[in-house]
């Protein structure tokens, strides 16, 4: 217990005449109340959160007295009853009732898990909402903190306001620019499990399916987190490992990549596809591809690495450190299944394979090459560590064990609460995504049926054409 916390109860006893809040705050013990004390916890607190409702009430009296004057008692019982129809039969005012009732509803009860987190300064304040918003996972929260605490102190009782208001979780992070305010997600449900059936993985589709031209150098939705809000991705210098279970849901994730790299015409895309059908869809806009012969995917690499070095000729030749799209496309290279050619049964090989990659990942990104690498488990045996851990963005898709989620995401990331392995096996899609200076979110991917991919193929190749026609 914090002293801050110590003290705040017992000066609270002796100065406003409350008890300590922590034991029983909606139930104080009545021997220590003054008059202020009692008035303030049974009169003026319920009060103010009321206030609404008691507003309501007083509004619908008031026009009862009218009704009374109007037309004596039957005016005074027909016109309350009249308002209250039209309030309730009116769509727009019918959502206003119920959001702000939901709203009231909300601020009690976060007032009453703050109380009992033994939140309360000595002055009787408590983290107030400053604003809320609905959300797939529950309620969103921006929450300034009363001066004299910060927001490290409602981190700190986060589990206990989670178990007083009986959700799964609460999780608090400080704004980035103002030390009193805090983001608060109030987690109630996982929006990922469908409610009809949590046997079957509802599909999510993907914003930009029906989009024309896209640019693989924009931002590219790639999921929904809990929140509802839409996950983007900026690809343009950077890699990606997608790594899980069998059928967790990487080759889909994989898609969504190679469908926006399909809507930029200027973009070029090379595939390893081990597997031969991963990419199958995709093979009508794929510049080069190879399936399961090492030795062929070593040569796509060695050429890779080739247009890699030629690009930085040509940087210094322009004296620029960077490839902008004025010198060029940018490049998709596609691993699917990576395991096959990191670790094929000849270690020479395999060894080849991962020193043009690891070279690919290390220069590449300068030369907006963009490596979107997919695999099970990308172990130190079947990814090498000095290759994965130049990766920025890790995505891992449900995994058997915390090992296994480590792999992925980093070190100690399970241990901190990012574990992979703890995502709902029916959940297919459902990942925790980590871009470097940010920590792992739980999202899932959008996803795009085979139909789909054939549409978005066709326009690429017609954007393709028409690109060409004109130049
Ligand atoms: N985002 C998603 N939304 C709904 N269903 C999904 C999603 N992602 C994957 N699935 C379902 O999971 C199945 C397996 O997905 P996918 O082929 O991408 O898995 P994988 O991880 O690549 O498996 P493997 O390791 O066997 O290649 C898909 O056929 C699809 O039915
Ligand atoms: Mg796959």
């Amino acid at each position: 217990m914090s002293g801050r916390r110590q003290v705040s109860g017992v000066q609270a006893r002796g100065r406003v005449g409350l008890p300590p809040v922590r034991q029983r705050p909606d139930l104080p013990v009545r021997a220590h109340l003054t008059v202020s004390g009692w008035l303030l916890l049974w009169v003026v607190r319920p009060s103010w959160l009321w206030r609404r409702e008691i507003a309501a009430v007083l509004l619908l009296a008031g026009v009862g007295v009218l009704g009374w004057w109007w037309r004596g008692w039957t005016g005074a019982l027909v016109l309350p009853d009249a308002v209250v129809t039209v309030a309730v039969w009116v769509p727009w005012s019918r959502r206003w009732l119920i959001a702000s009732w939901r709203r009231a509803r909300l601020r009690r009860h976060w007032d009453r898990g703050c109380r009992f987190a033994d939140l309360t300064t000595i002055n009787d304040r408590i983290p107030r909402v400053r604003r809320d918003r609905q959300v797939p996972a529950g309620d969103r929260l921006l929450v300034r903190v009363p001066r004299g605490t910060t927001v490290g102190d409602l981190e700190d009782a986060a589990e206990r306001i989670a178990a007083t208001l009986r959700v799964r979780e609460v999780r608090v992070a400080r704004d980035g620019d103002r030390a009193d305010l805090a983001h608060v997600d109030i987690v109630r449900r996982d929006p990922f499990v469908n409610p009809a059936d949590p046997a079957v993985s509802e599909a999510i589709p993907w914003p930009w399916r029906h989009a024309g031209r896209v640019s693989l150098r924009d931002p590219i939705p790639v999921a929904v987190d809990e929140m509802g809000d839409v996950v983007y991705l900026r690809l343009e210098g950077k890699n990606i490992l997608i790594g899980g279970e069998p059928e967790a849901g990487k080759s889909a994730a994989l898609s969504l990549l190679l469908a926006a790299a399909a809507l930029d015409p200027t973009a070029r895309v090379w595939g390893w596809d081990a597997k031969r059908v991963e990419l199958a869809l995709w093979r009508p806009i794929l510049e080069r591809i190879v399936y399961g012969d090492i030795g062929a995917a070593i040569g796509q690499m060695e050429d890779l690495n080739a247009e890699m070095d030629g690009r930085y000729e040509h940087m210094e030749e322009c004296g620029k450190r960077l490839f902008g799209p004025e010198d060029g496309p940018v490049i998709l290279a596609a691993v699917d299944e990576m395991r096959f050619y990191t670790a094929s049964p000849d270690r020479r090989e395999s060894k080849r394979f991962n020193a043009l990659g690891i070279d690919q990942t290390a220069r590449g990104r300068a030369a907006r090459i963009v490596g979107a690498l997919a695999t099970q488990k990308p172990s130190g045996d079947v990814v090498p560590t000095a290759w994965r851990d130049l990766i920025a963005y890790r995505w891992a898709m449900r995994c058997t064990t915390r090992d296994a989620s480590d792999t992925i995401l980093g070190a100690g990331m399970a241990a901190a609460g990012y574990d992979a392995s703890l995502i709902d096996v029916r959940a297919r899609g459902v990942g925790l995504l980590y871009a470097e200076g940010e920590l792992p979110r739980r999202v899932k991917s959008f996803y795009l049926a085979d139909d789909d991919i054939r549409a978005i193929v066709a326009r690429g190749l017609e954007l393709r054409r028409a690109g060409s026609a004109r130049a």
